[in-house]
């Protein structure tokens, strides 16, 4: 009985492991009281509460424990008389009687009720995250992360990775978003920067002859926050020499299969592959949830000829949409709008009805025409047609958006579908200045077919990056590095870096780079989002056990806040007014 890994010198078990086992024997525990009922005048029924469930004691009446005191309880297991037997506890067949009851610590009334099944705002949850920590739903997405990553690490250790942690304060490094800088007290005037990735970091490991690193990495962005954003997240970040895109493919599914069967009892079959050209075909997005159908079609052929004005563009692309031929006047105008924000022409609608075609463009289409709509993806009466006419990603991405507008089951909803989606574009569209931009970063090794196109083909140029998907969450990228001073220079070239700015922000590693650069590959991916999805959550705050507001806020803590006036001397930093 006593020799569990759950024994203190204050308690023999943890109050969930109270069991039938146990019978007649004296047992102390210790917890938070849950919940208090009184039976007649001289007894009372305390739940006593802590990680692992609760356990039913039977007191004196006149013992003054409330809501969320913390008590020592010694009491003798007992049955419970029949007809008060709880089968939803592991608890539930005994209770604790001849109580000596010890108060530990008294407490105020908490402000919210510590009850998983009440809706409780996140605002007060958030500012009282440690009475929040102790609901059931919290402690179970908390201890999964922890089992997630243990098997991480596991998954790493027995592939022959070693981790290796990399600096906090560091320089900038490449990966787009804007960044969190801390000031230099003995630099007055300069700054260090919080890193976005180990990115730079991992590469000079290579160098540095450690052939296979990973970390588990804290990463710091100062992005606006989403329910999959937060500033600072958590990457699995790993980085090999002499690896090419498939071992990398290889390493990265074997930590995360083994994880979600750590998670969720059973392993995912192995993941599937598709090229970023297939993704946005299919699905009009890079990161496809592949639990639905709605597969986007190509019309092109059959609107060739076209004497539709609304139809001539260099694509045509239709979704079916199962039973939406009952969306309302309203919601197709909706979608519309969206279709139309994203920066398409429009969108044609099309419900499909006993009599043919019901839509304001069904009477300008010919036979021909108003038949693959009618049959697309095997269209039945009762179904919606979506067509986008336009550039070729401009209307896939359009229809791709409509389709998780329309389609996405929730986080929870079936069976996980992982996905890696390969080949994808070197660069995307240019920025203000008319600047090509990495669609990666810049360090990403571009497919070696497509050399010859970097300088008069750029936008053709497929990469060696690589996605994984996870229910149509980009779960993590990676790819093979460039090694090669002459290639780097290039898509420095090509991405309108000059070499003083080269030299300036990549130097250092340009510099490492001359005395022998190992080819290499890597990956990250963000652990906040796989955990969040094992949970069913549909916000990584969820996962998180400190996580920022919407706006940015640790309400708990008032974070951030103001200097004081002798920090602000120390640092040589001025406060311009808020404007
Ligand atoms: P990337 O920038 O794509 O790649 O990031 C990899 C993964 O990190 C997670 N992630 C985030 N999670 C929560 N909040 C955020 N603000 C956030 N930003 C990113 C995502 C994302 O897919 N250095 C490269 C990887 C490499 O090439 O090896 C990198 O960081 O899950």
């Amino acid at each position: 009985m006593t020799s569990n890994i759950e024994k203190t010198s204050l308690r023999d078990l943890l109050c969930g492991s109270v069991t039938e086992e146990y019978l007649g024997k004296k047992l102390t525990v210790c917890g938070w009281v849950a919940k208090r009922r009184e039976h007649g005048e001289h007894l009372a029924f305390v739940d006593i509460r802590d990680r692992s469930g609760v356990v039913q004691a039977v007191v004196d009446g006149s013992v003054d424990v409330r809501s969320e005191y913390v008590v020592r309880v010694t009491g003798t297991v007992t049955s419970r008389p029949t007809g008060t037997i709880n089968d939803k506890l592991t608890t539930g067949k005994v209770e604790l009687t001849d109580c000596v009851i010890e108060i530990l610590s008294a407490a105020e009334p908490p402000p919210f009720q510590l009850d998983d099944r009440v809706e409780i705002d996140e605002q007060v949850r958030l500012r009282y995250r440690y009475l929040d920590l102790r609901r059931d739903k919290m402690q179970q997405n908390l201890r999964l992360r922890a089992a997630v990553n243990a098997s991480l690490r596991a998954a790493m250790d027995s592939q022959g990775f070693c981790e290796v942690e990399t600096p906090l304060l560091w320089a900038p490094t490449p990966e787009g978003a804007r960044e969190f800088v801390v000031p230099s007290r003995l630099h007055p005037g300069e700054f260090y920067v919080l890193p976005q990735s180990p990115q730079i970091a991992k590469q000079l490991l290579m160098v540095g002859g450690f052939d296979r690193y990973y970390q588990i990495a804290r990463c710091l962005r100062d992005e606006d926050l989403r329910a999959d954003r937060q500033f600072e997240f958590t990457q699995l970040d790993i980085e090999a020499s002499f690896a090419t895109q498939e071992d990398i493919m290889g390493f990265i599914s074997k930590a995360v299969l083994d994880a979600a069967e750590v998670a969720t009892g059973t392993r995912p079959t192995e993941i599937a592959s598709m090229t970023w050209v297939e993704a946005l075909d299919l699905y009009g997005t890079d990161k496809p949830d592949l639990r639905f159908g709605m597969v986007l079609q190509d019309l092109s052929s059959v609107f060739a000829q076209t004497e539709v004005k609304a139809f001539a563009a260099p694509i045509v692309k239709a979704m079916r949409v199962p039973g939406g031929a009952e969306f309302s006047r309203s919601k197709l105008d909706a979608l519309t709008e969206q279709a139309k924000a994203l920066g398409a022409k429009g969108l044609a609608w099309f419900r499909v009805t006993g009599e043919g075609l019901d839509s304001p463009l069904e009477r300008f289409l010919n036979d021909d025409e108003q038949r693959a709509i009618a049959t697309c993806d095997g269209a039945q009466v009762g179904d919606l047609v979506l067509c986008v006419a336009d550039e070729h990603v401009l209307a896939c991405r359009t229809l791709g958006s409509l389709r998780v507008t329309l389609g996405s089951p929730p986080v929870s909803q079936g069976e996980p579908k992982y996905l890696w989606v390969t080949e994808f574009p070197m660069f995307e569209g240019v920025d203000e200045d008319g600047n090509l931009q990495a669609a990666h970063h810049p360090f990403t090794m571009p497919h070696l077919d497509d050399l010859d196109l970097i300088e008069n083909e750029p936008l053709k140029v497929r990469s060696q990056a690589y996605d994984l998907v996870l229910n149509g969450w980009e779960l993590g990228s990676g790819s093979v590095r460039i090694h090669r001073s002459d290639i780097q220079g290039r898509i420095f070239a090509a991405l309108g870096i000059s070499d003083e700015e080269a030299e300036s922000r990549f130097g250092f590693l340009m510099g490492a780079f001359k005395f022998g650069a190992p080819p290499h590959a890597g990956f990250a991916f963000g652990i906040d989002r796989l955990v969040a999805i094992f949970a069913g959550e549909e916000n990584i705050r969820e996962v998180i056990a400190y996580p920022k507001t919407q706006s940015g806020a640790d309400v708990m803590t008032g974070a951030p806040k103001n200097l004081t006036e002798r920090q602000i001397r120390e640092l040589r930093i001025k406060i311009q007014p808020k404007v």
